[in-house]
């Protein structure tokens, strides 16, 4: 039975492994530029220490090494932590800056008050329940410097569209949205940002939105296949799908958004970038 929770999909087989590698490359390399362009303009402290919530496997942190001289990755699962890991010293970021794993959200962390400089997290604050996203942002307020900088990347997935559509793929994201209403998390984060950090008494200084088109064989559809593929497990490990009829329907999926003749959409991502004053 495929894990509950599967950014990875990976279950110790060489060919899954590689996949799993193929995806975060292009997943990184996809969301790097947007993210790299974001961060830019924002006055950080090049110096400090930022935290990245909801890590992953690391894949922001080809960019984030040039905006503190200290992370501190969290994340739920300990597998990521160690390929968060591995990634860094395969590319050598630990020569830019110095990396701490700790396993959890930034609510565990027993931080300092006021010790830290940047809180970044993308596409974490869609994963939380209300309770969690609430003690989650409460801690993070409190661990920021005055000044300091909270930075979020999260999407809408009701925007996710194939043109011309098709019944897989409207049920694949009906099927989504379910997933998100069984678990108490948000599909609809990227426009809930700017309420989220106002209610937390941060002043907004950016927002940005952007999604990514692919036509024809435009090599940037598989991204939608990795984000599909990717939480397909949560599809099985909540039984709103046998293991066989997931790989039926991304199989049609595959068809579907590889066609030259459609154009996928990703669903839209906003940036928010505020300052806790
Ligand atoms: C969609 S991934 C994003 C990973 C990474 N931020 C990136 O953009 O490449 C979300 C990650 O958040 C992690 N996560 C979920 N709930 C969490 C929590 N309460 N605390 C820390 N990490 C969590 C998941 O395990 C997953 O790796």
């Amino acid at each position: 039975m495929a894990p509950e929770n599967t950014y990875l999909t990976s279950q110790g087989n060489e060919s899954e492994r590689q996949a799993d590698a193929a995806r975060i490359a292009e997943q990184s390399l996809t969301l790097n530029l947007h993210t790299e362009k974001f961060l830019k303009d924002l006055p950080f402290e090049s110096s400090g220490t930022l935290i990245d919530f909801g890590a992953g496997t690391g894949g922001a942190h080809p960019v984030l090494v040039n905006y503190a001289s200290h992370i501190i990755a969290t994340e739920v699962e300990e597998k990521k932590l160690r390929m968060a890991e591995a990634y860094a010293q395969t590319k050598e970021l630990n020569n830019k800056a110095t990396f701490e794993y700790r396993l959890g959200g930034i609510a565990g962390l027993e931080l300092a008050n006021e010790s830290i400089d940047t809180i970044y997290g993308r596409l974490i604050w869609q994963h939380l329940d209300s309770p969690t996203r609430s003690s989650e942002m409460r801690a993070s307020r409190t661990a920021l410097k005055r000044g300091g900088i909270f930075a979020g990347e999260d999407m809408d997935l009701l925007t996710w569209r194939l043109e011309p559509t098709t019944p897989t793929f409207d049920f694949f994201i009906d099927s989504l949205i379910k997933l998100y209403q069984k678990k108490g998390t948000e599909p609809r984060m990227g426009p809930k940002l700017t309420a989220l950090c106002e209610g937390a008494g941060f002043e907004i200084i950016k927002v940005n939105t952007y999604a990514i088109p692919a036509s024809g064989n435009d090599r940037f559809k598989r991204l939608h296949l990795g984000i599909f593929q990717a939480v397909g497990g949560g599809f099985v490990g909540t039984g709103m799908m046998t293991e066989e009829q997931f790989k039926n329907e991304f199989a049609q999926l595959t068809a579907d958004i590889m066609d030259e003749s459609r154009t996928a959409h990703t669903p839209l991502v906003t940036q928010i970038a505020a300052r806790k004053i």
